[in-house]
């Protein structure tokens, strides 16, 4: 926030400035305090109709209160987090409290308090700002700074759920009796407050407990990721026009290409954009995205939208930047696609977990071995995990809300459970060749492939909700001509 911005207050000494009563806006004159309580037109909304969500976090509260019987459940969005001096990072609401209430306010709290057989839920909220206190201008909360809010009577009627000031909140949670479990990690005035009523292990089985119940998505919830993904193949698109661009720059364009679909199509990006061109795709996490982009090399994009509900994709294509593999690319390529095949071909509803994981590494360690990189026999390798090597990581995970969802999931309901339909997760095999790898040949070394999807578990198999982009190396290549014109 530039300096000019901070609230004005008159400097001159003949200016009769007296004290505001509350003694906290010095400097104020009490004509312009009173000339600003004054002026300003009814805004209120009425007969808002309830967000689509609704319906949903009705039913996840419903759960989450038979779970916990007799507990008073205490679930915080979190507040602003400082970035530097006095400017904070864009806010993103903790992933259980938009899950449970479809709002995204900072400082928000949903509470459910015990209440005959099941709970009573309030959702807590910064109102509107006060007009006769200077509040409105003169906070940095303040409607004339941040943008208005909803008044508590229409966040009521958007969300469902009945809404209380939140500032009142801290002294009834201090006040109160009774067994307390808090989401932690999101805002620490409401972790004091319950400081000696609340313990770690307790509140973490809530935080499992709310991971868990994230891994079968709803109708709303598929609907979302679904519109994620689209997003995101636009964005990928976005960025395969621009690749010229990239070139005579770095990086960064592509990061930056791909945050304009997000924020304009988007909340924003669900995770930072992974924009390796080069060597730089055989790091697993590169987002600083500052290096160049060269015709001849690859370009590892992994990059997702996030949906103004907080439902991201997480996808990944490798793509030539000149349009066309070379051999050896293309080798590499095809059979981290093979793999992949293998990979969705292995999640359907009844299939353990795991089972993709080893489908897909298994085609890696065949073509690892064929390839003369590791010594057969196949079994062998893949006893003693010799093709991680260059495989790196794990072939997928939960995706929802969250890019890695779900993730305080106990190990006997995620990696070691069984999928269900409305599951969704990644399938993203990869193989991965880094620049100083002695034990490859010099022309592998520096190359970088891994091809992400965003696959639903259905009834009778899977749907690839990430299926608007190619994959298959021919079809990369029209695509790509395509849009290059
Ligand atoms: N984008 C991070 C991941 O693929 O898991
Ligand atoms: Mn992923
Ligand atoms: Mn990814």
């Amino acid at each position: 926030m530039a300096e000019e911005l901070t609230p004005e207050i008159p400097e001159e000494e003949e200016q009769p400035i007296k004290q505001r009563k509350n003694g906290l806006y010095p400097g104020v004159s009490d004509e312009l305090a009173e000339n600003m309580t004054t002026g300003w037109a009814d805004t209120e909304l009425h007969d808002l109709q309830p967000i689509a969500q609704a319906p949903h976090t009705a039913a996840r509260r419903a759960a989450l209160s038979e779970r916990f019987p007799g507990e008073r459940l205490v679930i915080p969005a979190g507040n602003l987090k400082t970035r530097s001096n006095d400017t904070e990072y864009a806010f993103r609401a903790s992933t259980e409290y938009a899950y449970l209430t479809g709002d995204q306010s900072e400082d928000g709290v949903l509470v459910l308090e015990p209440h005959g057989e099941g709970h009573r839920a309030t959702v807590y909220l910064l109102p509107r700002s006060n007009r006769e206190n200077g509040e409105f201008w003169l906070s940095g909360q303040g409607e004339l700074w941040v943008g208005r809010r909803h008044s508590l009577a229409e966040a009521e009627q958007l969300l469902g759920i009945p809404a209380k000031d939140v500032r009142e909140l801290p002294e009834q949670l201090r006040e109160g009796t009774g067994p307390v479990r808090a989401v932690r990690g999101h805002d620490a005035g409401i972790e004091a407050a319950l400081t000696d009523k609340v313990t770690a292990e307790r509140d973490e089985e809530l935080r499992v407990y709310l991971s868990e119940a994230r891994a079968v998505k709803d109708e709303f919830e598929i609907g979302e990721l679904q519109k994620a993904c689209d997003s995101t193949a636009r964005g990928f698109e976005d960025v395969v026009r621009v690749l010229d661009k990239a070139e005579a720059t770095s990086e960064r364009y592509i990061e930056g290409t791909f945050f304009l679909r997000a924020r304009v199509e988007g909340n924003d990006i669900g995770y930072g954009s992974i924009c390796a061109a080069g060597p730089h795709a055989t790091t697993l996490h590169w987002v600083r995205n500052d290096g160049p982009v060269r015709s001849g090399e690859l370009l590892l994009l992994d990059a997702g939208v996030e949906t103004h509900s907080l439902y991201t994709a997480d996808i990944t294509r490798t793509l030539p930047v000149n349009g066309r593999f070379n051999e050896l690319q293309r080798k590499i390529y095809d059979a981290v696609y093979e793999s992949q095949e293998a990979g969705i071909a292995a999640v359907k509803p009844g299939a353990k977990y795991r089972d993709f994981h080893h489908a897909a590494q298994r085609v890696l360690a065949e073509r690892l071995v064929e390839w003369g990189l590791l010594e057969g026999p196949v079994e062998r390798v893949l006893e003693l995990g010799l093709q991680r090597r260059w495989t790196l990581h794990g072939t997928g995970h939960m995706l929802g809300m969250d890019v890695h969802d779900c993730a305080a999931a106990r190990t006997e309901a995620y990696v070691e459970g069984t999928l269900e339909p409305g599951m969704c997760l990644t399938v993203e095999p990869g193989l991965y060749f880094q620049a100083d790898d002695l034990t490859v040949p010099e022309e592998y070394r520096g190359i970088g492939v891994r091809i992400e999807d965003d696959i639903l578990v259905t009834e009778d198999g899977n749907r690839n909700l990430s299926a608007a982009l190619p994959r298959q190396a021919d079809e990369v290549e029209a695509w790509m001509a395509s849009l290059k014109g």
